[in-house]
């Protein structure tokens, strides 16, 4: 017991040291210092390791030991794991591969020995690796002595790149029967000699041949013979030259080569000559970009019946004629990405119909590419263009599209059409009319400066994305500017509009019942009208941040809050951030059960409506930093809370008492689904002053469970008090009272008296009458005759004992009295001899006997506090009906007789 005890009290106080120095030190660093193990995987990389370490499982299959200082893997180092299967010792400064390596690893398919210092690699080196499939020897410094590959006979990736091989020949019988993949890249030799492959005469399979950066100088004639069913070959950095790469293409001749990748070849000028040899190849992909290439003779190409695609991006061409592109008729893609620049005398020159041969185009990108006009034939013939890009281009033609501009492409199926950034001010209408089968027109960053009438997207009846951001906020709309793109699904409109251009009484947004995506961000909007979204029963996205949307849903707006979501009930995604808002009405969030991300970040929300957010049961990203927030009640964030997968709700001035933050600290602590990013660092207390500047994180939530026996002090202490007080008062004024009942209580326990023999004991009188010497006329008149055989008063002067002093007479026949009945008048509490004989002495056999046996019989109306002062007697100590006023009318006499008989009949008892 006392050591769980202890146990639990240690782990409780690491846990509190660990929250109160922070996460650094609690979570494992984040500087690796051991060896990292997975599904039998080690990761051993940066370590600064000497020797592969010893003490990882077994079984493991895959060890990275790679960026360490080992000097070699030896054979012993590694018998402790024989089932490896990859071994990762790249960038270390291993000198050799040893001979025994692959028999103490039999099973090894994959060795990575990059960036290394291995220079001698001999014969038998790698004899027993027939397993390899993967070696990879870059960077080292490689010098070979007879065939050290040729026993890899399952080697299908072999990478010798920056070695600075003198030569690409790396045996000189045939080996590397199952290559596909050989990297030569980075080498210094500059000959290619016609048996320099004659090695891999028998890999059947090889498919590519990286070349890249090797400084050729001379092919000698038939060097790819025995490679010839290479289908890729990578020359990129090679600077060969025009005249090296028409020989090169010459020696690829009747090869099975498939792409070409000539990139940085310094390859100025293209001639009719280039690409002869290619002619007997089935090229379908070249790639000449970044050449400096300035010329292209016409016909260059016309070798190149099959190639698909041709990548002239980054060059410096001037001219594109009718002839240049001849004979690539089953181009499908064609990029001039910056191809075509603006010197500084001159501009380049894209010709009328200079795409004419290219009927299977497809895919054309001009961006970045000087244009200097786009005329009446300049996409002329592209029968089948669907993508074309003409964007960051500044053509002067772009700059008032009219229904000419793009006529050009009215034979092409063009589907996607990228004019962003082409310093269009104004479209004219039916400019885009040629486009009929257009479904994405991107017209972001230009300066359209215009209102929308609707005629400018005439023809584009099955466009369904327009993209006009970023046009300068000069944008202004009419409620037909949208009838033309009944299919429209995507309109994006953000910092583009003039900030009243939302503002009428018909939104223009009605006919586009598809829409499902709406960007209106960024235009400073202040006035929408609540019908905005009226028709968009599909939308789903809807962006409005950066407006100023904060009067719409103040509930003193004049006309109440602008409901404006009310149409888009199949909301998934609303981002209204940046709106200065700080009040959400009640409604404004109605219905919207399909939305799952929200974004309200940087407003000046404080308060929230109880269930404001209560039909966001879908919801799966909130994001709502930056506002005013400082509790977070469960009144509000449960039900979006729920599904929750992200929350981002930081720098918010959080209210760390147990009402406000209690329920979201326990949520924090205990859901496991949703990532709540930062949530040390950037949910931090600003009230109370004691966890000022903390992190919500350091709230404690025992704290507030430790309220209960606070509570329930509270509720004892207070109680105690309110009976306190509550008694003093019943003292002060009931004092009497419970001194009366306690005498009484006390004379019974104490068994004083019997008041049951008492009671079956025959009284002589029915009553002794205390009145004073003014009253004995009343009591002659009223009382006397009253008397019979069943009702007998006791009168002091008529009935006071024979021979006895006043004093024992009195004491005597009150004794014999069943009740002793006071005549009140002023004078009775005047009277001295009954105030402080007859009274007291009444008194005290009332309490001694523990009677209840005095009658009151008031003549005259007198205070009860005067009635306390002379008689020690209160009304309220007696039973009601033992308390009788002498009736002013004469009619109530008999009733009152009838009262006081009644009185004198009472059981004495204090309880009936
Ligand atoms: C390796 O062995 C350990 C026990 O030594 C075992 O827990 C683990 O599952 C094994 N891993 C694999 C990949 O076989
Ligand atoms: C080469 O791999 C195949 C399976 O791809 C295997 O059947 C064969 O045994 C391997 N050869 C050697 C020498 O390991
Ligand atoms: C190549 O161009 C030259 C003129 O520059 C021309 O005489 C020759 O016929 C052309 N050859 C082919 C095959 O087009
Ligand atoms: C080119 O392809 C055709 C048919 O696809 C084939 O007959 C011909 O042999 C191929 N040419 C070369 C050089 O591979
Ligand atoms: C190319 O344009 C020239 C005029 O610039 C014209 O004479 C010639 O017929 C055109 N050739 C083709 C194939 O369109
Ligand atoms: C654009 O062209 C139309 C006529 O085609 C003309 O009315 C309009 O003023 C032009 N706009 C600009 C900005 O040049
Ligand atoms: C272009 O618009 C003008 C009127 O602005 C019209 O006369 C002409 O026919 C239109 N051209 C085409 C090709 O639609
Ligand atoms: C648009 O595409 C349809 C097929 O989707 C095709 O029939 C029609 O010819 C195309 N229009 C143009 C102008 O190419």
């Amino acid at each position: 017991m006392m050591c769980a005890h202890h146990a639990r009290l240690l782990s409780w106080i690491l846990v509190t040291c660990c929250v109160l120095t922070g996460p650094y030190h609690c979570d494992a660093s984040e500087k690796k210092t051991s060896c990292y193990v997975e599904d039998g995987r080690a990761d051993c990389s940066r370590l600064r390791l000497s020797a592969i370490p010893s003490d990882l499982p077994r079984n493991i299959t895959s060890l990275d030991v790679s960026h360490n200082i080992l000097r070699g893997i030896t054979p012993p180092s590694l018998s402790p794991y024989p089932g490896l299967l990859h071994l990762d010792a790249g960038y270390n400064s291993i000198t050799k591969v040893d001979a025994g390596l692959c028999q103490t690893l039999p099973l090894l398919q994959t060795l990575n020995l990059e960036h290394n210092q291995v220079h001698l690699l001999k014969t038998g080196d790698m004899s027993h690796c027939t397993r390899l499939t993967s070696l990879d020897l870059a960077s080292n410094r490689l010098k070979l002595q007879g065939e050290p590959f040729s026993s890899l006979q399952n080697l299908t990736f072999l990478d010798v790149s920056k070695n600075k091989l003198q030569s690409p020949k790396l045996g000189s019988q045939p080996q590397l029967p199952s290559l596909v993949n050989f990297s030569l890249a980075f080498n210094e030799f500059t000959t290619l000699k016609k048996d320099d492959f004659s090695f891999l005469d028998h890999s059947s399979s090889l498919q590519v041949l990286n070349l890249s950066s090797v400084p050729l100088k001379t092919l000698e004639p038939g060097c790819f013979q025995a490679i010839s069913g290479l289908r890729t070959l990578i020359m990129d950095g090679g600077n060969l030259g025009t005249l090296m790469v028409s020989k090169l293409c010459s020696e690829l001749s009747g090869t099975a080569i498939d792409a070409l990748s000539l990139r940085k070849m310094n390859l100025v000028m293209v001639t009719n000559k280039t690409f002869t040899g290619l002619q007997k190849t089935n090229l379908t992909f070249l790639d000449l970009s970044s050449n400096a290439m300035g010329q292209i003779e016409e016909g260059s190409f016309q070798w190149l019946s099959n190639l698909q695609t041709l990548n002239l991006s980054h060059n410096n061409i001037k001219h594109l004629t009718n002839r240049t592109f001849q004979g690539l008729s089953r181009l499908k893609k064609l990029a001039l990405t910056e191809a075509l620049v603006k010197g500084r005398t001159s501009s380049p020159v894209i010709d009328d119909f200079a795409f004419q041969p290219l009927g299977m185009l497809e895919s054309l990108m001009l961006q970045r590419t000087a244009i200097r006009e786009i005329g009446e034939h300049t996409f002329a013939g592209l029968k089948s263009l669907k993508k074309l890009d003409i964007s960051w281009i500044n053509c002067p033609s772009l700059r008032n599209i009219t229904n000419k501009t793009l006529a050009s492409l009215a034979d092409s199926p063009v589907r996607w059409l990228n004019l962003i950034n082409t310093n269009i001010a104004q479209i004219n209408p039916g400019s885009f009319s040629a486009l009929r089968n257009l479904t994405v027109l991107l017209l972001d960053y230009n300066h359209i400066k215009q209102t929308l009438t609707g005629r400018e997207f005439e023809g584009l009846d099955q466009v369904q994305e327009i993209h006009m951001s970023n046009n300068f906020q000069s944008i202004d709309l009419s409620s037909s500017s949208f009838v033309n793109v009944p299919n429209l699904r995507v309109l994006t409109l953000g910092r583009s509009l003039k900030a009243l251009a939302l503002n009428l009484d018909h939104s223009p947004f009605k006919p586009l019942t598809n829409l499902s995506v709406l960007d209106l961000s960024n235009n400073n909007v202040a006035n929408i009208k609540d019908n905005l979204l009226e028709g968009l029963a599909n939308l789903k996205v809807l962006k409005l941040q950066h407006n100023n949307l904060a009067r719409l849903w103040k509930s003193a707006n004049l006309g109440g809050p602008v409901l404006f979501l009310k149409d888009a009930q199949r909301l998934e995604s609303l981002q209204m951030d940046y709106n200065g808002l700080d009040e959400i009405p009640l409604k404004a969030l109605k219905g919207l059960t399909h939305l799952r991300e929200l974004s309200l970040s940087n407003n000046l929300i404080n308060s929230l409506k109880d269930s404001v957010f209560d039909d966001l049961k879908s919801l799966q990203v909130l994001r709502f930093e930056k506002n005013s927030i400082t509790s977070v009640r469960p009144e509000v964030f449960r039900t979006p809370m729920s599904n929750l997968t992200q929350l981002i709700m930081g720098r918010n001035p959080f209210d760390c008492t147990c009402e406000s933050i209690l329920w979201f600290v326990t949520w924090l602590n205990t859901t496991n689904t949703t990532s709540v990013p930062n949530v040390r660092d950037e949910y931090v207390c600003n009230t109370p002053r004691a966890y000022f500047n903390h992190s919500i994180m350091d709230f404690d939530p025992l704290s507030c469970k430790d309220m209960t026996p606070f509570q329930t002090l509270y509720i004892v202490s207070s109680t105690a008090v309110i009976m306190l007080i509550v008694t003093a008062l019943t003292v002060r004024f009931h004092g009497w009272r419970i001194h009366f009942y306690w005498n009484i209580m006390i004379n019974r326990t104490l068994g004083f008296s019997d008041a049951k023999v008492d009671e079956g004991r025959e009284y002589e009188y029915d009553a002794y009458v205390i009145r004073a010497e003014e009253d004995s006329s009343w009591v002659e008149r009223r009382l006397v005759p009253l008397e019979n055989e069943k009702c007998q008063f006791c009168l002091e002067d008529r009935d006071s004992v024979a021979g006895m002093s006043q004093v024992e007479s009195i004491v005597t026949n009150m004794k014999k009295s069943r009740k002793i009945m006071f005549v009140v008048t002023e004078s009775l509490l005047k009277d001295p001899w009954c105030r402080r004989f007859k009274v007291y002495h009444a008194l005290q056999q009332v309490i001694e006997e523990s009677r209840d046996s005095v009658i009151l019989v008031f003549l005259q109306d007198v205070h009860d506090h005067k009635l306390f002062h002379s008689l020690f007697l209160r009304r309220g100590m007696l039973r009601p009906r033992c308390i009788l006023d002498w009736p002013v009318h004469k009619e109530r006499i008999a009733a009152f007789h009838q009262k006081l008989l009644i009185a004198l009949g009472l059981t004495n008892r204090l309880k009936d």
